[in-house]
């Protein structure tokens, strides 16, 4: 006899193991299926999906070591702190230290699990069928046993895999894509990255700054085309001058690996050819939608032209009971985006009403310095139209930067010419993550920018530089 649940939610990234949280924490009984994607060295299933155990979290963890080797080797002189030789790097004790916080982070969504009465069902979860207002989803675990268990609600949460290219063959020792990429066990001399998007520039920053000479070779003829204008210039300035190189306009042809390498044979922006050989490649361009183990024709939900599943705003998909959410459907491919659809699915699901503004998620590339924004961009609400005014502040005004030896970067807010609201806040400089969250509060309650202006910001702090920028967009900066 199959087992009954109001909800089901099949994948346990942070789409899916949120959603299943905020189901049970509404009363209902709720189920979690998580395949063996990501496998601990037993075997069993790790909960928490790309971001915790390849892409957010051991990204980030990576990124702090490597700050640190970086700082003690260039940065510790000029607060007068002398190594009496230079900081060497143990990659596997820097590999152990990030394993670890992955292991304690999926551990605790187990914890989590146990602690929301949501039932952890180990396998990959496929759909068999519907019937009486119940789908039936088949589960079958590692030993290749199954079990159907039935719900009134099923939410997609699938995730993504990066995508590889045609004639590219990633084995994730030499040529690699994110899970090869974060698990590297030496540092390679030359470093050949596919692609500068988030990945590209966070994990080729890793490898630089542990001493990799990196190249990377971008198709689109712009750089961060997604970010500001502004910002994608200041960026790739300040990446050039940390020693990351850039080829943009390229077209990949032939790329050959033996045992010395890999050679990647391209045709530069003007059409010449060129050749790059490097001891390791990272291929970073971009994730697909994972529908293919879903068995998705057996309840008719439908795919979108790029094969992701198609929703409408409310996460809802053309069958009635069954939802989707985070990567597996249009959108952003972020882990806050993908755990703010699980909430609101589990309460629309109870007859709530909860909104997602789309607008105001925001972006952030954890680089040195980082890059975040949230809103439009300066290029996009001019391409609408848009009658605008923008404030620009920089973190080398500020003393709290100075202090901390990051003054690289400013924060600009752009704003209506007319009304004053905020429509778009870009930062790139020390802190950003962190920084952004004031501007995406002010957006998700239609602040002006004399708001933010007017209200008292710590000092010395690097919040005052989103004030400062904020009294920029009215021409009145006090610092500068
Ligand atoms: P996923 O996290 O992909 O989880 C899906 C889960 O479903 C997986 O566990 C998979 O095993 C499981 N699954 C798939 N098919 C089945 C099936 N048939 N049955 C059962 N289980 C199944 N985002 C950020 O916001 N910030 C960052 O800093 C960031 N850094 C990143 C760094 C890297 C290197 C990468 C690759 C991604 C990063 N991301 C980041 C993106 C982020 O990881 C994803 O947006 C997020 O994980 C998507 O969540 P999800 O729940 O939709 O899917
Ligand atoms: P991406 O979409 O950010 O960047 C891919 C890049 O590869 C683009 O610039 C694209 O123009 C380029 N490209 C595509 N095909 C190419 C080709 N044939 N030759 C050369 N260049 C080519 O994708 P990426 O970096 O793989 O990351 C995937 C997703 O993971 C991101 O979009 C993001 O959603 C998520 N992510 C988020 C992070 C964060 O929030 N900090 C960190 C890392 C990943």
């Amino acid at each position: 006899m199959s087992q009954n649940f109001d909800v089901v939610v099949i994948g346990a990234g942070p789409g899916g193991y949120i959603a299943a949280i905020r189901a049970a924490q509404l009363g209902l009984s709720t189920a979690c299926i998580e395949g063996e994607a990501y496998a601990d060295p037993k075997g069993e299933p790790r909960l928490g999906g790309t971001c915790l155990n390849v892409g957010c979290i051991p990204s980030k963890a990576l990124l702090a070591s490597s700050h640190m080797f970086e700082d003690a080797n260039s940065h510790f002189a000029g607060h007068g702190i002398e190594l009496k030789s230079p900081a060497t790097i143990d990659v596997a004790a820097m590999q152990a230290r990030k394993n670890g916080i992955v292991d304690k982070m999926t551990k605790g969504i187990e914890f989590l699990f146990r602690k929301n009465k949501v039932t952890l069902l180990k396998g990959f979860g496929a759909f068999v069928g519907q019937a009486d207002g119940l789908t039936q989803v088949q589960i079958t675990a590692k030993d290749g046993s199954t079990q159907i268990v039935s719900a009134k609600n099923v939410i997609i949460a699938t995730g993504s895999q990066a995508r590889h290219l045609p004639n590219i063959a990633v084995d994730n020792v030499t040529i690699a894509d994110n899970e090869g990429a974060l698990a590297f066990t030496e540092v390679p001399k030359k470093l050949g990255v596919i692609g500068a998007g988030v990945i590209g520039l966070e994990l080729g920053s890793v490898w630089r700054r542990l001493g990799a000479q990196v190249t990377v070779l971008e198709a689109m003829p712009a750089f961060l085309g997604a970010a500001d204008g502004a910002v994608a210039k200041e960026a790739k300035k300040l990446f050039e001058k940390q020693g990351l190189k850039f080829e943009l306009g390229v077209s990949i042809g032939d790329v050959k690996s033996d045992k010395k390498g890999v050679t990647v044979a391209y045709k530069d922006a003007s059409g010449a050819a060129q050749t790059l050989s490097c001891d390791k490649l990272i291929v970073s361009v971009g994730r697909t939608p994972n529908t293919a183990s879903l068995n998705l024709d057996a309840v008719g939900v439908k795919l979108t032209e790029r094969g992701f599943i198609e929703v409408n705003h409310d996460c809802m998909t053309n069958v009635a009971g069954i939802w989707a959410i985070g990567d597996v459907i249009p959108g952003p491919m972020l882990a806050h985006k993908a755990e703010d659809e699980g909430v609101a699915v589990a309460e629309r699901i109870v007859g709530q009403k909860p909104h997602i503004d789309y607008n105001c998620i925001p972006w952030v590339i954890y680089t040195s310095p980082e890059i975040a924004w949230v809103g439009q961009t300066e290029e996009a609400l001019k391409a609408a139209g848009r009658e605008i005014k923008t404030g620009q502040f920089p973190f080398m005004a500020n003393g709290r930067a100075l202090g901390m030896d990051a003054a690289d970067g400013f924060v600009k807010m752009i704003a209506d010419a007319q009304t004053d609201e905020i429509l778009g806040v870009h930062i790139i400089g020390v802190g950003a993550s962190d920084l952004i969250a004031e501007a995406v509060v002010a957006m998700e309650f239609k602040a002006a920018a004399e708001d933010i202006a007017r209200i008292c910001h710590p000092h010395p702090s690097l919040s005052e530089v989103m004030r400062e920028a904020a009294l920029a967009v009215d021409k009145r900066t006090l610092n500068m």
